[in-house]
């Protein structure tokens, strides 16, 4: 009788290791479509929660087709026509780390821990009668352990918050992760962003001394550290490095804005 050689079982192992990696390879290239457009139609989903427009039953892409989406120069607070920046194929992540797109923000004005910032970013809006009626706009600031993003969505007068729908993060489950709990979410409804005088006055976490309660979001209790970081991205978001300057424009204008 032949003797078996003593590396045949080595080279099963390599030949079973091989396809199997060929296998997950396959299935992890096979599912990546599947898997960006499940996390798209998270996305519609969040804005649609956060402007109070989603239903349990209807298909989100019925919703979605409500919904404008627009690009907006940050520092200007004005739309970029379409055939400069196409919405659809705008990745504004990817846009904060590119050299051209994005830039980084110096560490003073750097309040929620981003690094870079990017030049242009997507934002929602919700018509009616031709008018801007709501704006969705997406935010992102370091928690404790995350970068944890969200959408805001603000009634129009473009300072009372109508939503939020916190969607990405890292932080614990049950700790932090509360900032995706729906109650805690309902809280921040008709909260005002700005102040009379047009300074941004909303506080996340303690209140200050007497700050009007329409000025405060009440913070997780055991969170004080991520409640911090929701704190500092309203403050970034809504700060002449966000947000403000578009904002500025729709309240000038009543929603009429089209520049
Ligand atoms: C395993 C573990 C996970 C934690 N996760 C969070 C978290 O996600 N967010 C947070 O703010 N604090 C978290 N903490 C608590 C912080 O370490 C810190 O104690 C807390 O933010 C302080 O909040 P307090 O002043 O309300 O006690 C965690 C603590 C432990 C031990």
């Amino acid at each position: 009788m032949a003797e078996e050689s003593p590396y045949k079982p080595f080279y099963s192992v390599l030949v079973l290791a091989f396809f199997c990696s060929l296998l997950v390879a396959g299935a992890a290239v096979g599912l990546r479509p599947l898997q960006e457009e499940n996390k798209l139609q998270d996305r519609k989903k969040n804005i649609l929660q956060a402007a109070g427009l989603w239903q349990e039953d209807a298909s989100i892409d019925a919703l979605f087709a409500d919904i404008e989406t627009r690009v907006i120069e940050l520092d200007s607070g004005q739309f970029v026509p379409e055939s400069s920046i196409s919405p659809p194929e705008y990745d504004q992540r990817k846009a904060a780390m590119n050299a051209d797109m994005g830039e980084s923000i110096p560490d003073p004005d750097d309040v929620a821990g981003l690094g870079r910032r990017e030049k242009y970013s997507l934002v929602y809006l919700v018509r009616k009668n031709g008018d801007i009626n709501q704006v969705v706009l997406p935010v992102r600031g370091k928690g404790l352990w995350s970068t944890m993003y969200a959408y805001i969505a603000l009634q129009d007068d473009f300072k009372t918050i109508n939503g939020i729908s916190f969607y990405e993060h890292g932080e614990t489950p049950g700790l932090g992760g509360e900032i995706e709990n729906d109650r805690w979410q309902a809280g921040w409804q008709g909260k005002k962003v700005y102040d009379e005088s047009s300074q941004e006055a909303l506080t996340v976490g303690k209140a200050q001394g007497d700050t009007p309660e329409k000025y405060q979001v009440d913070g997780i209790s055991g969170a004080t550290l991520t409640t911090e970081g929701v704190d500092n991205l309203v403050d970034f978001w809504f700060g002449s490095n966000g947000f403000k300057p578009f904002l500025t424009r729709l309240q000038e204008t009543g929603g009429k804005y089209n520049g």
